[in-house]
């Protein structure tokens, strides 16, 4: 059902419960306040006829018909009044109509006769309201019963109760058809901003909704929607961004691949030729298997798939093992490895990706120290219990890195423009892997070119609460 509705539905239930609530109360309340005027009325007819007895004024002239010790009438107020002076016995002494029976009897009259007695009673068929109070007649204890009809209340109740019958369902109708139109009113906007947003598409990068100068809860659901636009256009356009990088990484190797088969194709190639040729495929090939599980792995981490598989490892292990098999390539190009490492650290952390971390901060290094250039590769720890982390400092000192790139080099695809053209140049997805990683693990890596020459990359890895650690940061 659209909210439109259900706020008329709920205004007019409320509206509802409410006109009834207020009927039941004005109608006790009406009740309440006409019985104790008449009340008042009775009691003091009552004191009337009490002073009267007692002063022991002759009974008035009898009116015709009524009876010979009849005398209370001419004090009552009208027809709808009762009134009887009775001896304890209950015998009626003196009463405003013809009837014998007396208007109280046993118990109530020997109670009457101590204190005031309020009762209702039915007379042909009538509710009265009465009231019983003692007196003295002729010297002898007695009781003055007054009486009045309570006709007047209950037609007043019952008046009272049509009128709100009559006026309560249209006031409820009507208020909830206010609460239609002010729901719709209120709900304008809202439609007006759900419009343009179904008219956004994803071509439509620029699009946004129109912030109402309102300044209420409207204008901050427009800024919020366009925030979450701004950020999803920036989003796609990365993404876009990436697979045209991708695109373009992957034509290159391609290329070179067809135009080495087409050549190794051609008839009249020697043996060794062949040879090279395949050799080269197959180093082409190598080359578009890493780039494709580069580009799975940044896909994956991109997604929040958990790609990781942690567990207590010791990193310094991860660090010998990544700077045993750099060496040969390290020692071919006269480049010194230098490992300095806290071995007694432990994190939990995923060993493949950590070690292929490593690899890349390691692999770029190598690439950019000039011959008979040092590597050092360091793991300590910084930061107090609850937020210490294990920092794996991989320095070169070769030209360090281009100050231009700097700020953007964890980004993927970014390399510097002589790498592109160098053979042994890179795609640029090393250090974005390297970034995706370290997040992954709740980590950070930041790059920088320390005083004193070359490149840095610190990884840094948040440690269990209490792990053995026993030096500081390299
Ligand atoms: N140690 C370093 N010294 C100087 N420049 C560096 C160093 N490491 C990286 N760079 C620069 O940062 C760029 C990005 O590095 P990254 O590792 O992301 O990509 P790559 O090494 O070019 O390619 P890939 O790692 O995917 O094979 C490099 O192309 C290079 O220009
Ligand atoms: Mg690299």
């Amino acid at each position: 059902m659209p909210l439109r509705w259900r706020l008329a539905l709920l205004f007019a239930l409320v509206a509802a419960v409410l006109i009834s609530g207020v009927a039941v109360l004005f109608r006790h309340q009406l009740t309440i306040g006409m019985n104790s005027s008449l009340d008042d009325g009775l009691r003091a007819r009552a004191d009337a006829q009490v002073t009267r007895l007692a002063s022991a004024t002759p009974p008035p002239p009898s009116p015709p018909g009524a009876h010979e010790e009849q005398g209370a009438e001419s004090h009552d107020s009208g027809s709808d009044d009762v009134a009887q002076v009775l001896a304890l016995t209950g015998q009626v002494l003196q009463s405003s109509g013809d009837s014998r029976q007396p208007l109280a009897s046993g118990a109530r009259l020997q109670d009457a006769a101590r204190e005031p007695e309020k009762f209702t009673t039915v007379i042909e068929g009538q509710q009265y309201r009465m009231l019983a109070v003692p007196a003295r007649a002729a010297g002898r204890p007695a009781v003055v019963v007054v009486g009045t009809s309570t006709q007047i209340v209950e037609a007043t109740a019952a008046r009272t109760g049509k009128i709100f019958l009559t006026a309560g369902p249209p006031a409820v109708a009507l208020v909830g058809f206010g609460a239609y139109l002010l729901a719709g009113a209120a709900l304008r906007p809202v439609e007006r901003l759900r419009r343009r947003l179904a008219d956004i598409s994803e071509h439509d990068l620029d699009a946004r909704l129109r912030v109402p100068s309102t300044r209420d809860e409207i204008a901050t659901l427009a800024r919020t929607m366009n925030a979450v636009l701004d950020r999803l256009a920036r989003a796609l356009a990365r993404e876009r961004g990436f697979v045209a990088d991708a695109g373009h990484e992957l034509r290159t190797p391609l290329t070179t691949l067809k135009a080495e088969l087409e050549l190794a194709r051609q008839p009249g190639r020697s043996r060794e030729a062949l040879a090279s040729a395949v050799a080269a495929a197959a180093e082409d090939t190598d080359r578009l298997i890493r780039l494709a599980e580069d580009l799975l792995l940044l896909a994956r981490a991109d997604e929040g798939h958990a790609f990781l598989r942690p567990r207590r490892i010791a990193p310094h292990e991860i660090l010998a093992a990544a700077v045993r098999s750099a060496s040969t390539r390290a020692a071919s190009h006269q480049v010194t490895l230098r490992l300095d490492s806290d071995e007694g650290l432990h994190l939990v952390a995923d060993p493949d990706r950590l070690r292929q971390a490593v690899d890349n901060l390691l692999n770029n290094a190598l690439r950019h120290s000039p011959p008979g250039g040092v590597i050092d590769v360091g793991l300590g720890h910084r930061g107090r219990s609850g937020r210490a982390v294990a920092v794996i400092e991989v320095r070169d000192h070769g030209p360090g890195f281009p100050p231009d790139l700097l700020p953007a080099v964890f980004e993927r695809f970014r390399r510097a423009d002589t790498a592109r053209s160098r053979a042994d140049g890179g795609t640029g997805l090393g250090l974005a892997i390297v970034r995706s990683i370290a997040h992954a693990h709740g980590g950070r890596v930041v790059a920088d070119n320390p005083p004193g020459g070359g490149a840095r990359v610190r990884l840094e890895l948040p440690l269990p609460p209490a792990p053995s650690r026993r030096r500081d940061a390299p």
